[in-house]
């Protein structure tokens, strides 16, 4: 029993430090910060200006290092390894989203989204169609070939998503995801990321606004590198699955139907009738 739990954490924090400076100058902007994230949590994470959340968001995401303390992910201590092997799990693991959406100017919207693909060693041709295909769920499937600035804010964020979860990683990561948007492009993101969840993949979202919390499974909230309060409103049994379980569970069903259904019957005739 103790040993499903613990398959089911996706990330352990430590006693994290992350200090600027020396002497007089010392500041923290986290002070042993412990978190445990399972898989299938949407996590928002609030609190004033300052106290260290984009902070937190970075390590996670392998942008940034702690000046001490332990990053445990997927059951390997990440803290200590070398630049380029962050690199490279970053790319694999993680999927980032940020309050200005920091697409690339010159790149049609297409080759943005596909840009995580390049450490996966597929050629450019399967990075465009599985990017193609990414954008589709978005609706911007028939605007791929459009320049960032051509494009509302909340359809730029809806493209970050994209770029975000067209490597599949296990972990997405928002920074104030809708902090630059109206109220209707913000819902229209928020809405996105639910579905992502749902498909049980696992979140942790910076926002201000709390009203968007309806979304979380579970709410901490930060003050001076350090958590505050923390809050579950959804119990870990009844955090959502991931895909893979959920496609096996229906591909099974779909079996037992089809195989007891009338038009596979006809099917099966006609078939066996063209061939006569
Ligand atoms: N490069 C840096 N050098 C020195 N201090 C820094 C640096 N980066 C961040 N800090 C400090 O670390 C603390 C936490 O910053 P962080 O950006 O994580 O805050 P935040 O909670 O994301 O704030 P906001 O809500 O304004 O985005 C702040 O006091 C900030 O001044
Ligand atoms: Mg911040």
């Amino acid at each position: 029993m103790e040993q499903k739990v613990s398959e089911n954490i996706l990330i352990e924090l430590r006693g994290l430090t992350k200090r600027y400076g020396y002497g007089d100058t010392e500041s923290f902007a986290l002070k042993d910060f412990d978190l445990t994230i399972k898989r299938g949590e949407f996590i928002m994470i609030m609190g004033p200006s300052g106290c260290g959340k984009t902070t937190l968001l970075n390590i996670i995401g392998l942008l940034d290092r702690a000046t001490r303390g332990e990053y445990i992910l997927n059951g390997e201590n990440v803290a200590g390894i070398s630049a380029r092997r962050q690199a490279r799990l970053r790319a694999k693991k993680i999927g980032f989203i940020f309050q200005n959406f920091n697409l690339i100017q010159d790149l049609p919207i297409l080759e943005n989204v596909a840009l995580p693909l390049v450490y996966t060693g597929y050629g450019k041709t399967h990075r465009l169609k599985q990017a193609s295909n990414t954008l589709k769920r978005f609706h911007l499937q028939e605007r791929e070939y459009y320049l960032p600035y051509q494009l509302s804010g909340g359809q730029q964020q809806r493209v970050a998503i994209a770029r975000a979860i067209v490597g599949n990683p296990e972990i997405i990561l928002a920074d104030e995801p809708t902090g630059n948007l109206d109220s209707r492009s913000s819902h229209a993101v928020m809405e996105e990321l639910k579905s992502i969840h749902g498909e049980g993949n696992t979140i942790i979202m910076v926002t201000h606004n709390p009203a968007l919390t309806v979304y979380a499974t579970r709410v901490i909230n930060m003050l001076d590198g350090q958590i505050d309060t923390d809050v579950k409103t959804v119990s870990d049994a009844n955090l959502p699955q991931p895909i893979s379980v959920k496609i096996k569970k229906k591909h099974k069903d779909n079996f037992e139907t089809l195989i007891d259904t009338q038009p596979q019957k006809h099917r099966k005739h006609k078939k066996s009738r063209r061939r006569h």
